[in-house]
């Protein structure tokens, strides 16, 4: 029997520009506070591969969702979680270590860490792929990568550490199922709990309240 299966992929659709570069860093200017200035070029880097496997041109093209099924913000662009994760892990890392100054923390991997955590979203949320995979899931899986994997895999094929594509794999329901950095439990306390406080301060479509946890209360706005 011959086989039917359609192979796809997940390789650049179109090649990556300066113009892509620049789009980057203007919607994302936290990238900034990398301190390892060639760390933050390869940021940069990763968010334009990742762009350009997908449809979607800028960062602030990719809707407002942390995953397809919610939490979505009900007004804004990716660019406010992205950009809002980054600033809440600073704080929360600065916290620990001016309150308890023996701490140690690798301030490179955490902030290149918290700026890739979400890289691998063009490819999941991209319509076209989201189509195929809904339109046979035995045969694609649906989906057949979520964006923590796909961000780990974006990451290393930059060039970026090690260090910080798992934190890219290990930011979300993958870091579940392995032991995480110090660095990565910082990052996924400030993504998961920026989606919870977005949550009670009423910032999320109400419809998708229920992938946050049950003891929240949406505040109206
Ligand atoms: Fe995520
Ligand atoms: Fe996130």
């Amino acid at each position: 029997m011959a086989n039917t299966m359609k192979h796809h992929y997940a390789r650049l659709r179109r090649p990556v520009t300066d113009e892509t570069r620049a789009g980057v860093i203007e919607d994302f200017p936290e990238i900034e506070l990398v301190p390892d200035k060639a760390l933050g070029n390869l940021c940069v880097e990763a968010w334009s591969h990742s762009l350009c496997c997908s449809d979607y041109k800028r960062i602030r093209d990719i809707p407002p969702w942390g995953n397809p099924n919610g939490p979505i913000l009900s007004k804004g662009s990716q660019t406010d979680h992205l950009r809002g994760v980054v600033r809440t892990t600073k704080v929360l890392a600065e916290e620990f270590e001016h309150s308890h100054p023996n701490v140690r923390i690798d301030w490179d991997v955490l902030m290149a860490g918290s700026v890739c955590h979400d890289v691998g979203k063009p490819y999941e949320f991209d319509p076209s792929n989201r189509a195929r995979w809904q339109a046979d899931p035995a045969d694609s899986g649906s989906p057949t990568f979520r964006h923590s994997v796909f961000g780990m895999h974006v990451c290393l094929t930059v060039g970026l550490p090690e260090e910080v594509a798992h934190i890219a794999v290990g930011h979300s329901f993958e870091g579940l199922h392995m032991g995480v950095s110090a660095e990565c439990m910082i990052v996924r306390q400030a993504d998961h709990g920026w989606w919870h406080v977005a949550g009670a301060l009423g910032l999320l479509e109400p419809a998708t309240i229920g992938a946050l946890p049950n003891n929240l209360r949406a505040r109206n706005l």
